[in-house]
């Protein structure tokens, strides 16, 4: 989805990371070709760009348009999931390697940044996890209990700064980051066309096949690259149906900015107990004001289309903890991959040899990318990582079959709405900027009408496996709450892993 839909705009909008990359218009044949330019597919392109392979990076926006333009950009090594919950499911060894990955990320994005010289506001802090509730919670005994079995630095403190929270008990987490997500973006992409890299922007990649010992991906426009070797960091892939998206679901986040003076809150990352849980950052600004960003909210993608109140609650909560905040300037939402044992999936293709991926960020998308630099970059060129256990797409973790089924239980609901009747039963009854599911005979329709009074109508069957579309009225597009495919109101696919438009009804 681009960042310069106008009625969701991240705080970051204004930055184009590769504004002279043009749509590939012919065959090209490299050492890796990376499909998806976000956080990832660049992290990996750069890593092996700097080991001298020759990369070639294809999106289907601008480059770096996608997901990571909407970020809030905590670089924690702390699993979000809770370091006591990923413990009981795969154990303290790889709890632990866990923590030393995600650390190795934000190490690894203070070490670019340096030698690339990218400007890009990076700084180290502590990150605090405290009671949702101001009053003593268990999960931070767990959780210190959990960090200490695991070797993590982290210590217990009293009180953060926040009204009614001064004294409550909380978790302090030493040696966490931030940064500016898209001028980091902008400084890696810079320095992967340093090194011969090429980035195509505006390239629709319908086919990711092998071939005689190594790869071939195609384009809508019917071009080809052919290479030893293909990674797809499309978000959610667009090269699996079931083999992935079974063990990982789409989650709608929401995150705003306001002004803020220097000085009110020391700059950390802080986080919550709730279940979506709150998060708060700094963003420095121009002269004497920062920016607040604070997100949460979450939904199941496709389950709830009340942005409007999720934006409320935020602004609400966090209005009673920082009183001096100032004016609104950005919110906006976005699309989270919460894979069901809370570690991404990176590295082998399930069933393939030289085709790669990276998906299943569990909302700490930003280190799982850069890791996916490290780890894939590691496989393809010295055949092995010492964090491929943890990450390996073909896992199965039989202590999360509950969240497993519970997740797929979104489908079967799905599939059943081809019998249950539509939201409204006439498309004429929409009124300007409204979307609705409509039956028509046997079929379900997903209509909008225009601001100019068009009747825009598609199949609600997502060209993925088939579930049913929903309305999203803040993006205006149609959600799949499958697997997390989005459609533009045209039918265009804007979100993997579905690449065919919805089917025209008109
Ligand atoms: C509101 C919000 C807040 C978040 N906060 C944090 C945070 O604080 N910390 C953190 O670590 N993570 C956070 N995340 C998660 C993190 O931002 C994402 O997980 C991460 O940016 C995903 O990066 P990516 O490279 O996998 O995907 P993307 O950035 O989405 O890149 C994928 C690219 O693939 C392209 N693509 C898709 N299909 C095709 C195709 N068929 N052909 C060619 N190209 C294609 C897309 O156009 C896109 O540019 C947040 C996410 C959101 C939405
Ligand atoms: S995203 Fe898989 S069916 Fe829609």
């Amino acid at each position: 989805m681009n960042v310069s839909d106008e009625r969701t705009v991240s705080l970051w909008a204004k930055i184009d990371v590769a504004p002279d990359a043009v749509p590939l218009e012919r065959n090209e044949q490299v050492d890796v070709v990376v499909v998806g330019s976000g956080i990832a597919g660049l992290s990996v392109a750069y890593e092996l760009a700097v080991a001298g392979q020759k990369v070639a990076v294809l999106d289907r926006g601008r480059i770096g348009s996608g997901m990571t333009a909407r970020t809030t950009a905590h670089l924690s090594s702390i699993c979000d999931d809770y370091f006591s919950e990923l413990i009981k499911l795969r154990g303290e060894e790889l709890a632990r390697i866990y923590y030393r990955s995600q650390s190795a990320s934000i190490d690894r994005i203070q070490s670019i940044q340096e030698t690339e010289g990218i400007a890009c506001d990076f700084r180290r802090l502590d990150g605090f996890l405290f009671p949702a509730s101001g009053r003593r919670e268990s999960v931070i005994e767990r959780e210190l209990d959990a960090a200490r079995k695991i070797d993590l630095d982290v210590e217990k403190a009293v009180g953060v700064p926040f009204v009614g929270f001064w004294d409550t008990p909380a978790l302090r987490y030493a040696n966490q980051a931030t940064f500016h997500p898209l001028k980091y973006l902008r400084g890696l992409a810079a320095g992967i066309r340093a090194r011969g890299g090429v980035l195509y922007a505006d390239t629709i990649v319908d086919k990711v096949e092998e071939i005689d010992g190594g790869v071939r991906i195609t384009t809508v426009s019917g071009f080809a690259v052919s290479a030893r070797s293909a990674v797809v960091a499309t978000n959610s892939p667009i090269n699996d149906r079931a083999a992935l998206h079974t063990k990982q679901a789409p989650y709608r986040t929401f995150a705003m900015a306001f002004e803020i003076a220097h000085d009110v809150l020391p700059d950390a990352l802080y986080w919550d107990t709730l279940d979506p849980y709150h998060y708060v950052r700094l963003q420095p600004g121009e002269g004497k004001t920062d920016f607040l960003i604070v997100g949460g909210e979450d939904h199941k993608t496709g389950q709830a289309d009340d942005a409007d109140d999720r934006f409320a609650g935020l602004a609400a909560w966090i209005k009673n903890l920082v009183p001096e905040i100032g004016i609104e300037t950005n919110r906006w939402s976005g699309q989270v991959m919460e894979s069901v044992d809370y570690a991404g999936f990176i590295g082998r293709n399930p069933g393939n040899r030289h085709v790669f991926v990276v998906t299943g960020d569990s909302g700490q998308g930003i280190t799982h990318g850069v890791g996916a630099g490290l780890l894939i970059s590691d496989l393809i060129l010295k055949g092995e990582s010492p964090w491929r256990e943890l990450y390996e797409p073909s896992r199965k973790t039989v202590r999360a079959i509950g969240d497993y089924l519970a997740e797929n239980a979104t489908a079967i609901r799905s599939f059943a709405e081809y019998i249950t009747p539509g939201e409204m039963d006439s498309a004429d009854k929409l009124r300007p900027g409204q979307g609705a599911i409509v039956r028509e005979g046997l079929t379900k329709i997903a209509a909008f009408r225009d601001e100019d009074g068009t009747l825009h109508k598609h199949s609600a069957a997502c060209t993925h496996v088939g579930c049913h579309v929903h309305w999203n009225s803040l993006e205006r597009c149609w959600d799949c709450p499958c697997h997390g495919s989005h459609f533009a109101v045209d039918g265009t696919a804007l979100n993997g892993p579905a690449v065919s438009p919805l089917a025209s009804m008109e």
